[in-house]
C-alpha cells in the first residue's frame, strides 16, 4: 500500500492498495464524522463493485444510498446533476453527509460538481475504477458537467476528502479504456519524469504493465500532487496537465466524441512534440522514444484531419483566452515549456 498525501484548500489521502476498494469503509471512516453516505455510480461499475463498497461502508457503520447512472460522458450533464441532486434531497441529505463516487471519471465529476454545490457544498470521497481516473480525474479537485455545446463549461472547484485507488479493479476494465490511461501516463512521463519513462519502456518491451500498476499510479499521482501544490486554482504552472490535449480536444471535437479522450491526447502529444523537434526544441531522438511508446502501447499517433481543420477545432478550447492560447512544448523527456501565443500562430505547432 501507498499513500500520497495532498495539499491543497482541502488536504488529503491518495490511498493506493490492492483490494483498497474493499477497505474503503476503513479509510472513510477513518475521516469522515458523518453518519450517512450516497453512492454514485454507473451501469457498469456498479453491478461489479457496488455490493462490496456497500458491504465495507456499511461495515464501518455508514447508512449508505445509491445512485447509479448511464455509462458514459452523456451522462456528465446539468439533467443528470439535477436529478442527482433530487435523490440527495429525497434522501434528506444534510451538509453532514457525504457522497461517494465509485466508476471513472464521468462519474467523479459529476459527483465532485454536486457535492461542491449541495447546500453550498459536502464532503466526497473517490474510488476511481478507471486508470485514467485514478492518475488524473480523481485527484486535485477539478469537478465540472458538459453544456450541450462545451465539454466541462459548468463546474467548480472542489477536493475530495480521500481517495481510494484500486489497481486491481483494472482487471475488469475493457482493453481500450486501460489504454486510455496509458495515454496519460505517457504525458506525466514526458511532462515530468524520466524514471517513468523509463519503466514505461521496460512494460513495453516485456508487456509486463500490470506488474507495475501500482508504482505507476502512485508516481502520476505524486506529480499530479506536486503541481496542484503549486497551483491549485489552475492560474498558470497547472496548465503542464494539458499536454496533448490542445490538439487533442480538436481531434475529439472533430470525430463528434467518437475518438476516445485518451486516445485523441496520444495524437495530440505526437504532434505537439514533433512540431517542437522540428523547431529544434526537442531532441530528435526524444521524440523517436515518445512516438515509439505510443505505438508500443498501441495508441494512435495520426488522424485523418487536415492541419486546418485541427488549428480551426482547437481556437474553441478553453485554453484559448482573447486573441492568445497557450501550448505545452515538451522540451526533452521529462521536461516543457509553456508558450504564450497569438492565437493565429498557433497553427504552426499542428505537425499532422
Ligand atoms: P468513464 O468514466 O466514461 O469510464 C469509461 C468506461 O469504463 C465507462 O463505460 C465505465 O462504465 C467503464 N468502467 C469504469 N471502470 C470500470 C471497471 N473497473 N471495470 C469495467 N468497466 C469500467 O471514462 P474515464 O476515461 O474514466 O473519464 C473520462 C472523463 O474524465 C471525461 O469526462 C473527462 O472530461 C474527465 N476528466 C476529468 C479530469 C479532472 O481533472 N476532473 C481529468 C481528466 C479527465
Ligand atoms: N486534468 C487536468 C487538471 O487536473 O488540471
Amino acid at each position: 500500500m501507498k499513500t500520497v498525501r495532498v495539499e491543497a484548500s482541502r488536504s488529503y489521502d491518495v490511498i493506493i492498495e490492492n483490494g483498497g476498494i474493499n477497505s474503503c469503509g476503513d479509510y472513510i471512516g477513518g475521516v469522515f464524522k458523518g453518519k450517512r453516505l450516497m453512492v454514485v455510480s454507473d451501469d457498469i461499475v456498479f453491478p461489479i463493485y457496488g455490493e462490496r463498497v456497500i458491504k465495507s461502508l456499511e461495515a464501518s457503520g455508514f447508512t449508505v444510498e445509491s445512485f447509479v447512472i448511464p455509462n458514459g460522458e452523456g451522462s456528465k450533464s446539468l439533467s443528470r446533476y439535477e436529478s442527482l441532486l433530487d435523490s440527495m434531497l429525497m434522501f434528506r441529505m444534510t451538509r453532514s453527509d457525504g457522497l461517494v463516487a465509485l466508476g471513472g471519471g464521468v462519474v467523479g465529476d459529476l459527483t465532485g460538481f454536486a457535492a461542491a454545490t449541495y447546500q453550498r457544498g459536502i464532503e466526497f470521497f473517490q474510488l476511481p475504477t478507471t486508470l485514467l481516473a485514478m492518475v488524473d480525474s480523481s485527484v486535485g479537485g477539478k469537478t465540472a458537467v458538459n453544456l450541450t455545446h462545451g465539454k466541462n463549461q459548468v463546474g467548480a472547484f472542489w477536493q475530495p476528502s480521500c481517495v481510494v485507488c484500486d489497481p486491481s479493479a483494472l482487471d475488469t476494465l475493457p482493453q481500450e479504456q486501460l489504454l486510455c490511461g496509458c495515454a496519460e501516463v505517457i504525458k506525466y512521463a514526458v511532462l515530468g519524469d524520466v524514471r517513468l519513462f523509463c519503466l514505461l519502456e521496460d512494460c513495453m518491451r516485456d508487456s509486463s504493465l500490470s506488474k507495475s500498476l501500482e508504482d505507476i499510479i502512485t508516481t502520476c499521482v505524486n506529480i499530479k500532487r506536486d503541481i496542484v501544490h503549486r497551483d491549485e486554482f489552475d492560474r498558470g504552472g497547472r496548465m503542464v496537465l494539458n499536454l496533448g490535449h490542445t490538439i487533442g480536444h480538436a481531434v475529439e471535437a472533430l470525430s463528434g466524441f467518437r475518438q476516445l479522450h485518451g486516445q485523441a491526447v496520444a495524437i495530440g502529444l505526437v504532434m505537439i512534440s514533433r512540431a517542437a523537434m522540428k523547431r529544434g526544441l526537442l531532441p530528435e531522438s526524444d521524440f523517436d522514444r515518445i512516438l515509439g511508446l505510443v505505438k508500443g502501447f498501441g495508441l494512435p499517433y495520426s488522424t485523418e484531419y487536415s492541419k486546418e481543420e485541427l488549428f480551426l477545432a482547437s481556437l474553441s478550447d478553453k485554453k484559448a483566452a482573447g486573441d492568445s492560447i497557450t501550448v505545452v512544448v515538451p522540451v526533452a523527456i521529462g521536461r516543457t515549456r509553456l508558450l504564450r501565443l497569438p492565437c493565429s500562430e498557433l497553427i504552426d505547432w499542428i505537425e499532422p
